[in-house]
C-alpha cells in the first residue's frame, strides 16, 4: 500500500512541500520508518529528532536520491529547531524494558518522554498533526498528554492527535489475506477498540472484501491478531519487538494523513482518538481525514454478534486503562 501510494499520488503532489517530523528517529522502528518517509515524494523536509545519532542516520538517509531535505536533531536542546514548523510530527520514542525495570518505571519513563515531546510540539508547531507510536499507547496516556499540555497552551486539536493502531490494522489485513489466498494489498479489516490484547477488535465482517469463517477459525483469527506482538517478539528470541512492520505501519498512516492534507477525499484509517462514540474516552475506531485531521469519525458500524461481545469486554478493559491513565496524570502534576 505504500508503494502503490507513492506511484498513485506522484503527479497530485508536484508541489507538496510538507515537513515531518520523526522524533526517536534512530531506533529500531526510527529508522526504518524515516526510510519510508525519505522514500515519498510527499515529504518536502525530513527533520529527525533522537537523543543520540540523529547525525548518523540524517547524513546516511540524506544521500538517498528522492527530493526530501533531510536534517537531524539530537538531544533537547536541538529539540525545538527540530519541531519548528512542521506540518506532521510521527513519534516511535521511547525506552524499552530493561532488566530491573518494573512495568510501572517503564511507563514513568515513557510517559516522562511524551510529555517533554508534548511540550514541544505545543510550543514549536500547535498545528501539527500528531502521529503517536510509542507506547503506552495501550493505556491513553500519550494521547492524553497531548491534550493536557497542548490545553495548557491554549492549542489542543482533538482532530489532531492520533494513537497509532495502524499495525493491527496491517497484520489483520495480511492474516486474513493468507487464510483467504487474496492479495494482502487488497483487503481492508477495520481494528477498533485499543492498541492492547483483548481490547484489539478486527471487525472481520466488515472486511472488504467480504469474507467469512466458521466460528473456530474466526475465535483463532481474532486470538492472532489480538497476540500479534509476541509472536513477533518470541521470534526476535530476546532481539526486540516489531520494528519493520510497525515502521511501515507508521508511513502508511503518515503518507494517509498527508495525503487527506493534500485534498485528497476518501481517506479512512482506524486510531486511537479522543472520542465519544462508546463509554471510553478514547476509542480506536475508522476516522474519515480531511485537510484538517479527522473529518469525521465514522463510528463502530454494524457489528456481528461475536463482535459485540468483544466491544463490551473491550470497554471494560479500556475503561480501566484509561483510569490508570488519568491517575498517572494526576499524580504527575
Ligand atoms: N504503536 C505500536 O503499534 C508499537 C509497536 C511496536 C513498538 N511500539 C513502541 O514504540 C517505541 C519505540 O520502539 P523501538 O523498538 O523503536 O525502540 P528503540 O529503543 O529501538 O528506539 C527508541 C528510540 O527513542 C529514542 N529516545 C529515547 N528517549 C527519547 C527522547 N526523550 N526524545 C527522543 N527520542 C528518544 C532512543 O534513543 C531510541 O533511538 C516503544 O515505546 C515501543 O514500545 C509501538
Amino acid at each position: 500500500k505504500v508503494l502503490s501510494f507513492i506511484r498513485d499520488t506522484n503527479a497530485i503532489v508536484k508541489d507538496n512541500n510538507a515537513k515531518v517530523a520523526v522524533l526517536g528517529a534512530s531506533g529500531g522502528i526510527g529508522q526504518p520508518l524515516s526510510l519510508l518517509l525519505k522514500n515519498s515524494p510527499l515529504v518536502g523536509e525530513l527533520s529527525l529528532f533522537d537523543i543520540a545519532h540523529t547525525p548518523g542516520v540524517a547524513a546516511d538517509l540524506s544521500h538517498i536520491e528522492t527530493r526530501a531535505r533531510v536534517t537531524g536533531y539530537m538531544g533537547p536542546d536541538q529539540l525545538n529547531d527540530a519541531l519548528k514548523g512542521c506540518d506532521v510530527v510521527v513519534i516511535p520514542a521511547g525506552v524499552p524494558r530493561k532488566p530491573g525495570m518494573t512495568r510501572d518505571d517503564l511507563f514513568n519513563t515513557n510517559a516522562t518522554i511524551v510529555a517533554t515531546l508534548a511540550d514541544a510540539c505545543a510550543r514549536n508547531c500547535p498545528e501539527a498533526m500528531i502521529c503517536i507510536i510509542a507506547n503506552p499507547v495501550s493505556t491513553p496516556v500519550p494521547v492524553m498528554w497531548f491534550e493536557i499540555v497542548m490545553k495548557k497552551y491554549g492549542v489542543y486539536n482533538p482532530n489532531r492527535v492520533f494513537g497509532v493502531t495502524t499495525l493491527d490494522i496491517v497484520r489483520a489485513n495480511a492474516f486474513v489475506a493468507e487464510l483467504k489466498g487474496l492479495d494482502p494489498a487488497r483487503v481492508n479489516v477495520p481494528v477498533i477498540g485499543g492498541h492492547a490484547g483483548k481490547t484489539i477488535i478486527p471487525l472481520i465482517s466488515q472486511a472488504t472484501p467480504k469474507v467469512e469463517f466458521p466460528a473456530d477459525q474466526l475465535s483463532a483469527l481474532t486470538a492472532r491478531i489480538q497476540d500479534a506482538g509476541t509472536e513477533v517478539v518470541k521470534a526476535k528470541a530476546g532481539a526486540g519487538s516489531a520494528t519493520l512492520s510497525m515502521a511501515y505501519a507508521g508511513a502508511r498512516f503518515t503518507f494517509s494523513i498527508l495525503d487527506a492534507m493534500n485534498g485528497k477525499e476518501g481517506v479512512v484509517e482506524c486510531a486511537y482518538v479522543r472520542s465519544e462514540e462508546t463509554e471510553c474516552k478514547y476509542f480506536s475506531t475508522p476516522l474519515l481525514l480531511g485537510k484538517q485531521g479527522i473529518e469525521k469519525n465514522l463510528g463502530l458500524g454494524k457489528l456481528s454478534a461475536f463482535e459485540e461481545k468483544l466491544v463490551a469486554e473491550a470497554i471494560g478493559e479500556l475503561k480501566g486503562s484509561i483510569k490508570k491513565g488519568e491517575d498517572f496524570v494526576a499524580n504527575m502534576k
